[in-house]
């Protein structure tokens, strides 16, 4: 088994980044520019900004943080998403998810100006991802094909399962898998709270994605020997042997699954690091575009 090493890989990303964006500030190019919506004090959503404002300092992009209580209006929200918009010194920008309930998602989402979407979530996106035409791509879906790609993992003509139909991961990643692309090429099949003999479909995958928030739901039991497991879980269980009293857990039992596979992400430092990645090589992308 082997060790699909998000953290490493991203990092790689990173630097490559960091020194295109020196080139294009040296010959004139504005600081690219991310901000990040964050709405209440969840610990899960404040880390991951947090390591999203890390990862723009790291490169050289500017960003900024704006924080809201979780009473925040939907109002409120909107018109800030509406100022983000027309802020030229913006060049693109997130609302992290998920948001409170009085906050409908999907409003929020379609108020993005497309052309500042890095998360590659708005519908104007997702469409145009699903025709191959140039498009903002989901982050964490982006991550997971790049963290195969720079791993030598070959998908062509695999047999892929992904277990969660999100629409932020499952969804659009199990188009992204099943296209006639590099990587891609995939048969895929995803599965989800309604399929029958989820172990059997699961155990004939060449590669597994498990994007569905349920600790350890993945066992060996389910896993061909061999295969490729990608691990996209990120659920905070309590573990008093912690500093801060709980521990990331993935959506696969790791410790089993580990022995049986040929590659595995492990949670943390697996597909965390990419989406990051993601995101940040969609914000170069729209500061590129927007400033041709
Ligand atoms: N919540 C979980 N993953 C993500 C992500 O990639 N982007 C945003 N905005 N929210 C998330």
């Amino acid at each position: 088994m082997q060790l699909l090493d998000g953290k490493a890989t991203s990092q790689a990303i990173k630097d490559e980044l960091k020194l295109a964006v020196d080139k294009r500030i040296k010959e004139g190019s504005k600081t690219p520019h991310l901000a990040a919506v964050l709405v209440g004090n969840d610990g899960g959503s404040l880390t991951y900004v947090n390591a999203k404002v890390k990862a723009c300092e790291q490169i050289g992009f500017q960003s900024s943080l704006i924080r809201y209580d979780d009473t925040v209006t939907e109002a409120e929200l909107l018109a800030k998403i509406i100022e983000l918009n027309n802020d030229d010194e913006i060049d693109g920008f997130i609302v992290q998810l998920p948001l409170p309930n009085h906050i409908d998602e999907l409003k929020i989402t379609m108020a993005i100006d497309p052309d500042k979407d890095v998360d590659g979530f708005h519908p104007q996106n997702l469409g145009k991802m699903m025709l191959n035409l140039p498009s903002f791509l989901p982050a964490t879906p982006a991550g997971i094909l790049e963290l195969m790609k720079r791993n030598g993992i070959e998908t062509s003509g695999k047999d892929c399962v992904v277990i969660g139909r999100s629409n932020i991961v499952g969804m659009p990643l199990s188009i992204m898998l099943a296209k006639k692309n590099d990587p891609g090429n995939c048969t895929v099949t995803l599965v989800h709270s309604r399929t029958k003999n989820i172990k059997k479909k699961v155990l004939q995958a060449d590669i597994i994605i498990a994007a569905i928030g349920q600790p350890g739901f993945v066992t060996a039991d389910m896993v061909k020997e061999g295969a490729v497991i990608i691990d996209v879980g990120t659920t905070r269980v309590v573990d008093s042997s912690k500093k801060n009293g709980w521990a990331l857990k993935g959506d696969v039992d790791f410790a089993n699954v580990a022995e049986k596979c040929s590659y595995i992400t492990p949670v943390p430092g697996g597909v965390g690091p990419m989406t990051i990645a993601s995101l940040m090589i969609n914000t170069l992308q729209s500061m590129e575009l927007r400033n041709k």
